[in-house]
């Protein structure tokens, strides 16, 4: 890699539409699979996964990641489907925050396996976590993942804090009823050091259909109103597109990421690497390089190949419609 050194400031002034712009985020999904079919994003039935073979090995995923992180990439996601669905993450995490660059290393997970492999984790160095609760009730949580228990996401919260993760956020999409989960939520960012984020559903894959009813951030603002005044709040660490409030005497924050009535794309710092090994320059476009034939060849054509992508990037994708992959196989 000593020779491809210095190509750090290619990945961020480029010329093009996009051109100035710091790209330093990449969203790493290493599987589409889920062990949860929440309603807004599988069929009851499941998808049709892809073949494994076509899956990105670790080494792979790797190997792109040092080709990115030569070019300016500096903070990792990983993400699914569920990444801790797939065997042994935890030495994915140990590889990635051993590639030289890589400064915030962070994973998405819908929790369920957390309590089991949080302190794992936590040793293989992964720096913070993210867990996606859409509720705080039982049954509504078991409504809206079609079965799964909120009670083991709820040990793998705690157990994500126990082992020291920080900042630790919570991700809540918000669907029809979130009203009523408010009390539950809002106290879990008083008395945990835990930040509520609040997700405007966004439009993605074939699931778009409306078997739930968009919730715009507004309404879920207003609805904070009666628990106190929301003061803005400076976002703890990590690079996404949230906006944080805090309520006075909270150990947490409240945050909105809301993408469909607050567009945020001028901002955009971020490339996706699918688990297929598709590279994709928007969550919105379809427009995908497979990187597959360069991965595990000549580092320089893999870096061309990423650059190429980069430079493409438009950052006025939102509201497109995106057709071809779902959200579990983008990986948010
Ligand atoms: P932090 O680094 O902790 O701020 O992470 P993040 O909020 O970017 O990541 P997370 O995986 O927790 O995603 C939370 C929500 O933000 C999900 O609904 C994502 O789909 C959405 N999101 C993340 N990045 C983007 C993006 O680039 N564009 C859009 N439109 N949504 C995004
Ligand atoms: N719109 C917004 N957020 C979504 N997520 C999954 N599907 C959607 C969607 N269509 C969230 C998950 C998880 C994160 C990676 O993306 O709940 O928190
Ligand atoms: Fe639910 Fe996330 Fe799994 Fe989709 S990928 S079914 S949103 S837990
Ligand atoms: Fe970036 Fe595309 Fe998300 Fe906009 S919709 S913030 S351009 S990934």
């Amino acid at each position: 890699m000593a020779a491809l050194h210095g190509r750090r400031e290619e990945a961020s002034s480029r010329g093009g539409p996009g051109g100035g712009r710091v790209i330093d985020y990449l969203r790493v999904s290493i599987t589409d699979r889920c062990n949860f079919r929440c309603v807004y994003c599988m069929p009851a039935e499941g998808v049709r996964f892809k073949d494994h073979s076509r899956i990105l090995t670790y080494e792979e995923i790797v190997r792109f990641t040092w080709a990115a992180a030569d070019l300016g990439i500096t903070r990792v996601r990983v993400t699914g489907g569920e990444p801790l669905a797939r065997k042994q993450s935890q030495d994915l995490v140990a590889m990635l925050a051993a590639v030289p660059g890589v400064k915030d290393l962070a994973l998405t997970t819908n929790g369920y396996l957390l309590e089991e492999y949080a302190a794992a984790l936590r040793a293989a160095g992964l720096s913070r976590i993210n867990i996606s609760i859409d509720s705080l009730d039982p049954d509504r949580f078991s409504r809206i993942t079609r079965g799964a228990r909120l009670e083991k996401v709820l040990a793998g919260l705690e157990r994500a804090l126990e082992v020291g993760f920080s900042p630790v956020k919570v991700n809540v999409v918000m669907l029809d009823g979130i009203e009523d989960d408010l009390d539950e939520f809002v106290a879990v960012c008083m008395e945990m050091p835990v930040h509520v984020r609040f997700i405007e559903f966004m439009p993605v894959g074939r699931r778009r259909g409306g078997i739930w009813k968009f919730v715009p951030r507004q309404r879920v603002l207003d609805a904070l109103g009666r628990y106190g005044e929301l003061s803005p709040a400076h976002s703890p660490q990590g690079g996404g597109p949230a906006r944080y409030f805090r309520f006075q005497g909270a150990r947490g924050t409240i945050g909105f990421i809301s993408s469909m009535s607050d567009h945020f794309c001028s901002e955009c710092n971020r490339l996706r690497l699918t688990a297929d090994g598709k590279l994709r320059n928007c969550l919105f476009s379809d427009n995908e390089i497979d990187v597959v034939p360069y991965i595990n060849g000549d580092m320089e054509e893999l870096q061309q190949v990423i650059l190429r992508s980069i430079n493409g990037k438009r950052f006025d994708r939102l509201g497109e419609e995106s057709g071809g992959r779902t959200m579990a196989q983008i990986g948010g």
